[in-house]
């Protein structure tokens, strides 16, 4: 295994004032974000959409990265150029999601991607003993045994065990089930001898359920999401991309900034791999029409600058207002 490579590239995932777009949504998912607006889900859509996002200008100064969907890495932009060059001649590595199955690994290699990302769900119940510690395992077990083949393919694979928001739960519940989760993950990676220096670790944020009816202050999300994190994840893992998980755009930002500000620095660099964070703004504004491409960029980079910000807890309400 090249895990110099490896390595090179994950680190490359995390430079400084970079993160991750997740732009992976399956036919489904993407549908169900149209919908709203309006706009028909087909393959051209599709296309014209994440060509929208994938030619902004200048979205290397804050985009390492971003994860394609099957359909997408085989698209072509108007002028014929593939996607996977048009992000290369911006300095960002494309990516791929490989849910539907690790067969495919060569095949995404040869079209370019250079890090892969597979998603387990863990929901939490609200009986207070869901999930159990055999779904944990057979979640991580999954997990360990694709970034093993992704590791062989030399591409990097991305982690990412999700805790869902959804449920009526504490964040003291959240808190528990993410340290296991992420307990379970790290054994089973151990086990099937994935290299740390050569992955990415993708986690939800620590938070109280969607409908618990409470919210934690921004402070508290941050504190607890780091312990979290310092008590279960190995210091050789080159870096933390949170995902969103259907926090507000600028709640999630605003929780990725206040820990990058917490007093002790953590042992890895603490970016992002947001999907809904990033594009929920450019996709309104864009909203399907040709005539608003550059509405729906502008507000495709303003979110992208503000992440970036919140790598060094720099993003500000002003930073945030600017974009307005
Ligand atoms: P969200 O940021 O919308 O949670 O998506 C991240 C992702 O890649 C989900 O698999």
């Amino acid at each position: 295994m090249a895990t110099t490579t490896l390595e090179g590239t994950a680190r490359a995932l995390v430079a400084p004032g970079k993160g991750i777009l997740a732009a992976d949504e399956s036919h489904a998912t993407i549908g169900r974000r149209f919908e709203p607006l309006g706009i028909v889900n087909n393959e051209e859509n599709r296309r014209r959409y994440r060509q929208m996002l994938l030619t902004t200008k200048g979205i290397g100064e804050f985009i390492s990265g971003v994860i394609l969907f099957d359909e997408t890495i085989r698209q072509t932009a108007d002028d014929g150029r593939p996607f996977v060059d048009v992000l290369r001649n911006e300095g960002i590595i494309p990516g791929i999601k490989v849910d539907r199955g690790s067969e495919r690994l060569a095949d995404y290699k040869k079209l370019g991607a250079r890090f892969a990302k597979w998603r387990a769900v863990i929901v939490i119940g609200d009986d207070g003993r869901t999930p159990t510690p055999l779904a944990l395992e057979a979640n991580a077990e999954a997990l360990a045994r694709y970034a093993a083949l992704c590791q062989e393919a030399e591409m990097v694979p991305i982690v990412e065990p999700e805790v869902l928001m959804d449920g009526g739960h504490s964040i003291e519940r959240c808190f528990e089930v993410t340290e296991a989760t992420l307990h379970t993950v790290f054994h089973a990676r151990w086990e099937h001898k994935v290299a740390l220096e050569g992955m990415l670790l993708k986690p939800s944020m620590v938070l109280p359920g969607a409908v618990s009816g409470r919210r934690a202050p921004v402070e508290d999300v941050a504190q607890a999401t780091v312990r979290c994190l310092r008590r279960t994840v190995p210091a050789a893992v080159p870096g933390i991309v949170f995902l969103s998980g259907g926090q507000s755009d600028e709640l999630a930002t605003a929780h990725l900034n206040a820990m990058n500000r917490l007093p002790e620095a953590a042992p890895w660099p603490l970016s992002f791999s947001f999907a809904r964070a990033l594009q929920a703004a450019p996709l309104t504004a864009w909203g399907g029409d040709p005539t608003r491409v550059d509405d729906g960029q502008r507000a495709f980079r303003h979110r992208a600058r503000c992440n970036s910000a919140a790598r060094t807890g720099a993003y500000t309400a002003e930073l945030e207002r600017s974009g307005r």
